[in-house]
C-alpha cells in the first residue's frame, strides 16, 4: 500500500520499494546476519500502523499493547502529526544551531507554556535528555550552591533506567546493561527507590546536587511508588538544597493519565525531562525543561546537538501536543487504566498464573507467577501475538501492557479477552 506520505514525496521510488515486499522469515534473517545483536524482539515483522493497530508482512492485524515504549501513545501514524511532519519537510529540514530557525522559538515558547516552565533545552534521544540534566544539575552544583570543584553527586534509585549511555549505565543496577562497559562515571549514589528515609540520609552527603528519579520505574517492571512519595522526596530535596529531577521520558505526556507523573502529587519538578511520545513516535524529539536560574547556567558552546530544536522536529511536537490536548488522551488513560486493572484482578482470581497488577493510567504490569528466570512471561508474549496482541515482558516475569492512548473501551475490552484467553489457555 502507498501511503498518502510516500505517494506525495517521491511515487517514482515507492511504487518499485512496494513490489518487493518480503516475507517475516526473510526480514528476521536479514536482520540476524547484518544488524547487531543488541534486541531480542518478538518473531512478528512489523509493516504497517495505523491508531492502536499495526499490521505484520504477511498482513495480519494486531493491538499494539507496547506503543513503541510508551512514545506512540497518539496512536500509530496520526494523521495530524504526520502531517505536520510532511509540510515542514518539504519547507526546511535542518539548520543546526548556527543559526536561528523561524520554528525553534515559537516551538520553545510552546513548549514552555505546555507544560509550565521558564525554558526548554531541545534534544532527540531520551537519553540525551537525561545527560543534557545531568550537566545542567552539576553545573548548577558548582555555580549556585557552592559544591567544591569536580565533587558534585546526583543521587539516583536502585532498579533505575535513564538510558544507554557510557554515564548513564554507570548508575544503572542492571548487570546486563552495564558489565563490561566500564570504566564507570563517577558522582552518583544510589539508594533504594521508595524510599524517603535512604534518601533524606544520602541528601547529607557533600557535594550532592540533585535527585534524579522516574516518578513510576517503567522498565524495571512498572515499579509504582507509595503516594506521596514524589512529594516527600521533593520536600526533602529543597530542605537540603537539592535539585529534583523528574525523568518523565515514559511515563509524561498523557500515559499515566496525567500530563505527566508528578501531577498526580501535585509536584512540580526542578527539571523535567521529557522524550519519546512528545513527537507520538514519529520522530526522535526530547527536552529538559527548567526555571530560567538553572537553565542559564548553560552558556554558548558548553552543550548542544546538530539535530536537537531542527524544525522538522518542532513541528512534529507541536502537533503531537496538540493531539494529546484536542483528544483529551490523559483522561481517556485514567479512564481506560482503571477498567484494566480492574479487569487484570479479576484474572489474578481466577487463575494462579497470574499474581497482581500494577501501574497508573495506561502504563501497566501485570506479575506472572513464575521463577525470575522462567520463559513462561516470554511464551505468553508469542501466545498473544499469535492471537492478535502485542506486549513484551520486562525484568523477569512481569508483562509490560501499554497500549496507544487513542484506544476506544470497545477495543480495551477486546483486549482483555484476547489476555485473558491466552493466559486461561496457557500450559506450561
Ligand atoms: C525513563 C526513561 N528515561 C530515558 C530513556 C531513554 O530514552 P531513549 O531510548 O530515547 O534514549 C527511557 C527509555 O526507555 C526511559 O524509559
Amino acid at each position: 500500500m502507498i501511503t498518502m506520505a510516500k505517494a506525495i514525496f517521491a511515487p517514482q521510488y515507492f511504487s518499485i520499494m512496494d513490489t518487493m515486499q518480503m516475507t517475516s522469515a526473510e526480514a528476521i534473517k536479514l536482520e540476524d546476519q547484518y544488524g547487531a545483536h543488541n534486541y531480542h524482539p518478538l518473531p512478528v515483522v512489523l509493516d504497517e500502523g495505523e491508531g492502536v493497530y499495526v499490521w505484520d508482512v504477511e498482513g495480519k492485524k494486531y493491538y499494539d499493547f507496547l506503543s513503541a515504549y510508551s512514545a506512540v501513545n497518539q496512536g500509530h501514524c496520526h494523521p495530524r502529526i504526520v502531517g505536520a511532519m510532511v509540510e515542514q519537510a518539504q519547507k526546511l529540514t535542518l539548520t543546526s544551531r548556527a543559526f536561528y530557525n523561524s520554528k525553534l522559538g515559537e516551538y520553545e515558547q510552546y513548549m514552555s507554556e505546555y507544560f509550565g516552565f521558564d525554558k526548554m533545552l531541545p534534544m532527540n534521544t531520551g537519553a540525551e535528555a537525561v545527560e543534557t540534566a545531568i550537566k545542567l544539575a552539576r553545573k548548577y552544583g558548582y555555580e549556585k550552591q557552592g559544591v567544591a570543584e569536580n565533587q558534585a553527586k546526583i543521587i539516583v534509585a536502585n532498579g533505575n533506567f535513564h538510558g544507554r549511555t557510557t554515564t548513564i549505565i554507570s548508575f544503572s543496577d542492571d548487570e546486563d546493561a552495564r558489565k563490561n562497559f566500564g570504566p564507570y562515571t563517577e558522582g552518583f549514589v544510589s539508594i533504594p527507590y521508595n524510599d524517603l528515609d535512604a534518601l533524606e540520609n544520602a541528601l547529607q552527603e557533600e557535594g550532592v546536587v540533585a535527585f534524579m528519579v522516574e516518578p513510576i520505574q517503567g522498565e524495571a517492571g512498572v515499579n509504582t511508588p507509595d503516594d506521596g512519595y514524589l512529594q516527600g522526596a521533593i520536600d526533602l530535596c529543597h530542605a537540603n538544597n537539592a535539585l529534583f529531577i523528574a525523568d518523565e521520558v515514559q511515563t509524561g505526556i498523557a500515559r499515566t493519565g496525567d500530563l505527566i507523573a508528578c501531577n498526580h502529587e501535585n509536584v512540580k519538578p526542578d527539571m523535567l525531562i521529557l522524550g519519546k511520545a512528545i513527537s507520538g513516535g514519529v520522530y526522535p524529539v526530547s527536552a529538559v525543561l527548567a526555571r530560567d536560574e538553572i537553565m542559564n547556567v548553560i552558556k554558548p558552546g558548553q552543550h548542544g546537538s546538530t539535530f536537537g530544536g531542527n524544525p522538522v522536529a518542532a513541528a512534529v511536537a507541536m502537533a503531537a501536543l496538540d493531539v494529546v490536548r484536542d483528544e483529551n488522551l490523559a483522561d481517556n488513560a485514567r479512564y481506560l487504566g482503571d477498567i484494566f486493572r480492574a479487569e487484570m484482578s479479576k484474572l489474578a482470581q481466577e487463575t494462579d498464573l497470574v499474581d497482581s497488577v500494577r501501574g497508573r493510567g495506561l502504563l501497566n504490569a501485570v506479575l506472572i507467577n513464575d521463577t525470575p528466570d522462567s520463559s513462561t512471561a516470554w511464551d505468553l508474549c508469542v501466545a498473544m501475538k499469535e492471537n492478535g496482541l502485542l506486549a513484551k515482558p520486562t525484568h523477569g516475569n512481569i508483562i509490560r501492557f501499554a497500549p496507544p492512548l487513542v484506544m476506544t473501551e470497545e477495543q480495551l475490552m477486546d483486549c482483555v479477552s484476547i489476555i485473558r484467553e491466552t493466559i486461561l489457555n496457557y500450559s506450561k
